[in-house]
């Protein structure tokens, strides 16, 4: 269809119908103009699947017996495989899987960067790095978007915390809102051409994100040119006359008052009342219809050939598990506890209620009903097969059983009540009976576990967090490990020191009342429903372990540079006085110890990597190209994946900088033995910073360090360049 096509189509449309086209007309679709063969536009959550069907009007779930789908890994497992192919594929499946199950939208993926480890829906997100957080981003909408559907990049912008989500407003300096919590957004933007975007809940400097004059008029739309759908939040709305004259297209919320949503009959009467300049309020309301029609035309809804999707596609299976393989970390491999050797093993010991859960249903609007999830024990007892006798106990007792954002409020209306609940994470251990009864069964549970890893061949611990806390609609209190896990841990390392300890986690937590004492440690995700199988692939050395951090585990949460240097989680605004020291920024340029660095992670096979080379290609005021070359052998003796990390930092700022950047990375597979010659180009980007007096980004002449680094703690190898501009 012809821009001319949806102009006459426009020009037909009475103002009822233009308005019904903005705003929700159901929770997640708006109405379409059947006379003219509009139809209407069907959104979905979500980020790790096609959330379940709702009914039109009411929270609940419609109860279909064939809305299962598959169960994707979390951003955050997928951040951590640094591999944008594996972004692609996974675009590529929640795309076909939102067509096949018939929607318009899917309302991902969230690309927040971590602030805070302590925000509830970190595991939701891509981790605390800006460029490495682009770099999936970009593959993974183009993924789902090449099934005729919309990705709905979200929440625009710094929607990093729970606590007063709806409200909080954000301070934050033009620098680091440029250089930290921008760029991915733009990435998808302009080079994933996204075709949604959701606004954020929350205010910056003052306004609702929603209808934020100048993210969504100035930054969006003028500077990045993005001419597709602004979706608010579900009731992220708070003004009739900002969201018409503000960048917003499509108001969605969690009410069943359609007709009184701020679009609906508030902007008609407005119109009608002349409050509004009628010509004005026309104009903008026909831009809105223009992107919703443009993008419905891009998708074939308005003629043409419609991929038709599917989901539960078997042949997907693989790529789903390969994601969970390669977002597995290792984070600690003492005396080469691991890989396990299956052969050795008469009788396992597996204990955690992390590795007989299923995640999939919590989590808040990223839950999902998933066709199946593989949970680690069930995944060892699939590998294992029949020659090891694999013995269970909990070893601490979780009484959240389930979500508690289903939990929480009056009814199972589970979105609305976290819109209207203060978020307090004391209400989930609230009453004393569940505290005693928690320890009476927690030292039950640990006293059986204990005794079982006694005459254990070998012993798996499968800990860490559940969905009660990395979550929508609230943040963690700290970092610490819920349901007395840390007591559990230490004195089961006291008895047995080779234990392989793993925490599932969607986000960083602190282990360090036990860490000094674990010999084996793996980081593992929610990576979804064939995250088991990966993980015990993993621990019996089917698969090298590849995963790198995409996020810096502080030793505390009291470290974090939000806490130290700015606020977490504030009042009524919060004023993100770090700036751009963001997670290893942070750390970095602070000389701040952590847990575990960003970018970090261990493997079965040894890696070395030298011969670093830099050269400026070109230098001019439009253009700036260095080459950067290097080469990676494995030396030990099986084959594995590194990934080679290039930071560039700037030897004599003249504005303050972080100590170094991560500007460009190469996931590289060898064969044992094998080496490899790697070449990357650094551009203009790699060397500028957002200059608040010009207002715009800008490359300084002079040195510059490129680091080729293991983590952004581990430099291997610094090349130096010149620059003049
Ligand atoms: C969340 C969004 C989600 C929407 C629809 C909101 O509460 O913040 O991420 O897409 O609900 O369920």
């Amino acid at each position: 269809m012809t821009g001319e096509r949806i102009e006459e189509l426009i020009s037909q449309l009475t103002l009822q119908e233009k308005a019904d086209m903005v705003h929700g007309n159901g929770l997640f679709s708006t109405k379409g103009v059947e006379r003219l063969g509009i139809p209407p536009f069907i959104t979905s959550d979500g980020p790790m699947g096609v959330r379940k069907d709702f009914n039109k009007d009411v929270w609940r779930e419609i109860g279909l017996s064939y809305d299962r789908v598959s169960y994707l890994p979390s951003n955050t497992a997928l951040a951590a495989t640094w591999n944008r192919e594996l972004a692609y594929r996974t675009g590529q499946i929640l795309g076909k899987e939102a067509r096949g199950r018939g929607k318009d939208m899917i309302l991902a993926p969230g690309i927040n960067i971590m602030r805070n480890p302590r925000c509830g829906r970190s595991f939701e997100y891509m981790g605390e790095d800006p460029y490495l957080t682009s770099e999936l981003v970009v593959p993974l909408v183009k993924g789902i978007e090449e099934n005729d559907v919309s990705a709905c990049v979200k929440h625009f912008a710094l929607n990093n915390q729970e606590t007063k989500r709806l409200e909080v407003d954000v301070e934050v300096s033009e620098r680091a809102l440029r250089e930290i919590y921008l760029p991915a957004f733009e990435a998808a933007v302009k080079k994933g051409k996204t075709k949604g975007i959701m606004g954020a809940y929350n205010k910056l400097r003052g306004s609702h994100c929603c209808h934020n004059d100048y993210l969504l008029n100035k930054i969006l739309r003028d500077e990045w040119g993005f001419e597709g759908i602004v979706v608010s939040d579900w009731g992220g709305v708070h003004d009739t006359k900002e969201a018409l004259m503000n960048g917003l297209d499509m108001e969605m919320s969690v009410t069943d008052n359609f007709d009184e949503y701020y679009l609906a009959n508030p902007l008609l009467k407005m119109i009608e009342s002349g409050e509004i300049d009628r010509e004005l309020a026309v104009e903008k309301l026909d831009e809105k219809v223009r992107h919703i029609l443009h993008v419905m035309n891009e998708l074939h809804m308005l003629d043409g050939e419609r991929k038709s999707g599917t989901y539960n596609d078997y042949r997907d299976k693989e790529a789903l598990r390969q994601t969970a393989r390669e977002s597995v970390v290792l984070l600690k491999n003492d005396d080469n506890i691991l890989p396990l050797d299956k052969k050795k093993i008469k009788k396992l010991l597996v204990i955690g209620e992390n590795a007989n859960r299923c995640h999939a249903p919590g989590g808040g609007s990223a839950e999902i009903k998933a066709l199946y999830e593989i949970t680690p024990l069930m995944g060892i007892n699939m590998l294992l097969g029949g020659n090891t006798q694999i013995v269970y106990k909990p070893g601490y007792y979780n009484e959240d059983v389930g979500n508690i954002w289903a939990n929480v409020g009056n009814d199972e209306n589970g979105q609305a009540d976290s819109l209207n609940a203060s978020p307090e994470p004391e209400r989930k251990l609230a009453d004393d009976e569940k505290i005693k009864r928690q320890r009476e069964k927690n030292d039950e549970y640990a006293a059986e576990a204990l005794e079982a890893a006694r005459d254990a061949d070998a012993v798996i611990f499968v800990g860490g967090l559940t969905h009660d806390y990395d979550t929508e609609g609230q943040d963690r209190e700290d970092l610490k490990l819920p349901y007395g896990q840390d007591e559990f841990i230490s004195k089961l390392l006291d008895i047995r020191p080779d234990t392989v300890v793993i925490m599932q986690t969607g986000s960083p937590v602190d282990m360090s009342a036990w860490v000094d004492k674990a010999k084996a440690l793996i980081c593992s995700w929610y990576a979804g429903m064939e995250g088991g199988v990966a993980l015990a692939e993993v621990i019996f050395g089917e698969v090298n372990p590849s995963g790198r951090l995409p996020e810096t585990f502080p030793v505390s949460d009291k470290d974090c540079p939000a806490v130290v240097l700015g606020e977490f989680p504030g009042g009524d605004s919060v004023n993100y006085g770090e700036g751009i020291f963001v997670g290893y920024r942070y750390y970095d340029t602070y000389d701040v110890k952590t847990a575990f660095p960003f970018g970090y992670g261990l493997s079965y096979t040894e890696f070395v990597m030298t011969g670093l080379s830099a050269r400026v290609v070109e230098c001019t005021r439009e253009n700036k190209l260095v080459e950067v070359t290097f080469n990676i052998s494995n030396i030990g003796g099986r084959a594995g994946a590194q990934v080679a990390q290039i930071y560039v930092a700037d030897k004599l700022p003249k504005v303050k900088k972080a100590a170094k950047e991560l500007k460009a990375f190469e996931k590289v597979w060898l064969e044992a033995g094998e080496t490899k010659q790697v070449k990357v180009e650094l551009r203009e980007d790699a060397f500028a910073y957002y200059d608040e007096e010009s207002g715009g980004f800008k490359v300084d002449s002079g040195n510059y360090m490129i680091l080729l680094a293991k983590s952004a703690e581990e430099v291997v190898d610094v090349a130096d360049v010149t620059l003049s501009v």
